[in-house]
């Protein structure tokens, strides 16, 4: 019987634009479009493998087996790559992060994005790019952002199929960085996953959707162009109106801690003086600071002095998840 094994490596990626509300939980459709940039240097890398006598899938995540809700996410994966390769195997599933559980840093997307790659090679099919990132979307949405290379765009689409990501240019298009400056490495409260479920609860919410197309122009055009000042503009712009809605929600979901308020506050402040560097933040306190390249070191060493500021995690554009044996 042929080798149903394989591993694949894949980034996780910090939104430019947004992602922040479901349409369709079921298959996570999410309510608008969203562009990202992959983070090459942090990986997840996951080995799959559909063995003959196993009789449940089974999850070993850095060294440690893992049941329940996390082992269920897995699965929903694991059985939509069986029911298109027709196998009913049960599979052993191994994932390593090289960065750490808590930084900050969510492992869901390169996981996922990981996952959706190597069981579908495993199981001999072959899929274009836009196939692969659908399945990844269907256990966490942001994994579809982590299948193509570089500056991604995730259309939201209508059904399975026409809600993918690809790539708007590739990682050497725009010699970028994030710098990540972790205040809090203690889990949040309430995940993104509750977040999303309860964001219509916020009446801004309906405005935030409604004008998200032309914030993704801007920023698809910022990319393009390599244009840092419309960029930096629309990338906060967005990520404070998230944080509008988060706030805004019932509950309220209020992710700041004050080192985070200090950063921002920095970080626009040095823009004022010339340099050239935007804030955007996730469901959490720790703050991406994108700069360009040249000036990752410097802004790094800024962002250290910033008190709260615990540790600063430096990344530039990643290629796309990849199988690797
Ligand atoms: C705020 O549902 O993809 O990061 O729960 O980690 O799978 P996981 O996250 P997901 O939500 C991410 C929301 C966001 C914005 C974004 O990345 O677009």
């Amino acid at each position: 019987m042929q080798n149903l094994k394989a591993t694949s490596l894949a980034h996780p990626n910090i939104a430019f634009i947004k992602y922040w509300g479901i349409k369709d939980h079921e298959l996570t459709l999410p309510v608008n479009g969203s562009i990202s940039m992959n983070l090459a240097g942090l990986e997840t890398k996951t080995t799959v493998e559909f063995i003959d006598d196993q009789q449940k899938d089974e999850l070993q995540l850095n060294g440690k087996e893992i049941s329940g809700a996390g082992l269920d996410r897995v699965t929903k994966i694991l059985d939509f790559v069986r029911l298109a390769a027709k196998i009913k195997l049960a599979a052993k599933v191994v994932s390593e992060n090289n960065f750490p559980t808590g930084s900050g840093i969510a492992s869901s997307a390169s996981g996922f994005a990981a996952l959706a790659m190597a069981a579908s090679t495993a199981a001999g099919l072959s899929l274009e790019t836009a196939a692969l990132s659908s399945i990844a979307r269907l256990s966490s949405g942001s994994a579809s952002r982590s299948i193509p290379g570089g500056f991604v765009e995730w259309f939201q689409g209508e059904d399975h199929s026409s809600s993918y990501s690809k790539s708007i240019a590739p990682q050497d298009h725009w010699k970028l960085a994030d710098c990540i400056a972790i205040v809090n490495q203690e889990h949040k409260p309430i995940g993104s996953m509750a977040g999303h479920r309860i964001a219509t609860s916020s009446p801004l919410q309906s405005a935030r959707i409604q004008d998200t197309d032309r914030r993704l122009d801007i920023c698809r055009q910022a990319i393009l162009k390599k244009d840092f000042t419309a960029l930096a503009e629309i990338m906060e712009i967005d990520s404070n109106i998230m944080h509008g809605v988060m706030i805004s929600s019932s509950p309220s979901l209020f992710y700041w801690d004050p080192p985070t308020l200090e950063i921002m506050r920095s970080v626009t402040d040095w823009r004022k003086d010339g340099l050239a560097v935007a804030y955007t933040i996730d469901a959490g306190p720790n703050v991406h600071v994108i700069c360009n390249q040249d000036n990752m070191e410097p802004v790094s060493d800024r962002l250290k002095t910033i008190p709260g500021v615990n540790q600063v995690l430096t990344a530039i554009p990643g290629g796309p998840a990849k199988i690797i044996d």
